[in-house]
């Protein structure tokens, strides 16, 4: 962590570089909704580093067999049930209505998320890309149509999308799982628009996430990094916050716009 001096400037130097910027992206992982009580994958009280890392067989099982894979699913592995009740507990925290804040102040064009925790939307971002997916839709194999996971039906197994008859899976990527199509195009699309980017509570360590901010960087982008801990891109930005998200982004609104951060 810094010391409070070099904390301010660094809040400050992010704010002018925000302020200068037309086209900022935002790579958002775990960490912004560690304050919400999600807990993160990696490090001290990580589910992996608790649980071990998931195998790399779920998407293979899913494609030998998608209703076996569902009747796993629906019966709730109970390994994971804490987590999952962090999220569906969970609410947005000053981080993430910073960020809707920023969009909403036109600075922040886009948001790369690797949470499925859906608390983007929550808190009014609008402009988002879910690259590992959205805990609470479905999306078809096939065509790749995506619907909320509640108004499906499972009385029969594997249930099937309405558009082309395809197999529905939950929409969160699984190891092994390709990255749906459409959100990684979003994904290249944003990397090469953007003027700066923000790289927001992500150890940096999964790709192709990790690799945004690094080609952005390599035309001249300048990267923020807002993390309490050092992390492969660190040497990359040339603004470092070592804060929580939920102390730095509503200090970086209030920079921009006084008596806006404070909400
Ligand atoms: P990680 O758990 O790997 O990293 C979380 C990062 O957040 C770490 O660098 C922490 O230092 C930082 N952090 C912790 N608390 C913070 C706070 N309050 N504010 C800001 N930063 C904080 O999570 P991700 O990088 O998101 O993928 O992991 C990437 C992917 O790995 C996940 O999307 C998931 C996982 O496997 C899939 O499941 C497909």
């Amino acid at each position: 962590m810094h010391e409070p001096d070099e904390l301010s400037n660094a809040i400050e130097a992010a704010a002018a570089a925000i302020a200068r910027s037309g086209h900022a992206v935002a790579l958002v992982g775990a960490g912004l909704s560690a304050e919400s009580g999600i807990p993160t994958f990696r490090g001290g009280e990580g589910i992996w580093t608790k649980l071990g890392e998931p195998t790399f067989d779920g998407w293979e099982l899913f494609n030998q067999d998608p209703a076996a894979w569902w009747q796993e699913a629906i019966s709730f592995k109970q390994e994971f049930a804490e987590f999952n009740r962090a999220i569906d507990d969970a609410t947005p925290n000053a981080g993430h209505r910073a960020m809707a804040d920023l969009e909403a102040m036109g600075r922040l064009a886009h948001i790369i998320t690797q949470n499925i925790d859906n608390l983007h939307q929550r808190a009014g971002s609008r402009h988002i890309t879910e690259i590992h997916g959205n805990r609470y839709l479905v999306r078809c194999m096939s065509c790749g149509a995506r619907d909320r996971l509640e108004s499906v039906r499972l009385d029969r197994l594997p249930p099937l999308c309405p558009e082309c008859g395809g197999f529905l899976k939950n929409d969160t990527v699984m190891f092994g799982e390709p990255i749906p199509e459409d959100a990684l195009r979003e994904c290249y699309r944003q990397t090469a628009l953007c003027d700066l980017f923000l790289v927001v509570g992500t150890s940096a360590v999964v790709y192709p996430a990790a690799e945004f901010p690094v080609i952005a960087c390599r035309r001249g982008v300048p990267l923020i990094e807002i993390n309490p801990e050092e992390t492969p891109l660190s040497g990359l930005a040339s603004v470092v916050i070592r804060a929580t998200a939920g102390q730095s982004l509503p200090a970086i609104v209030e920079r921009l716009v006084p008596g806006r951060g404070r909400r």
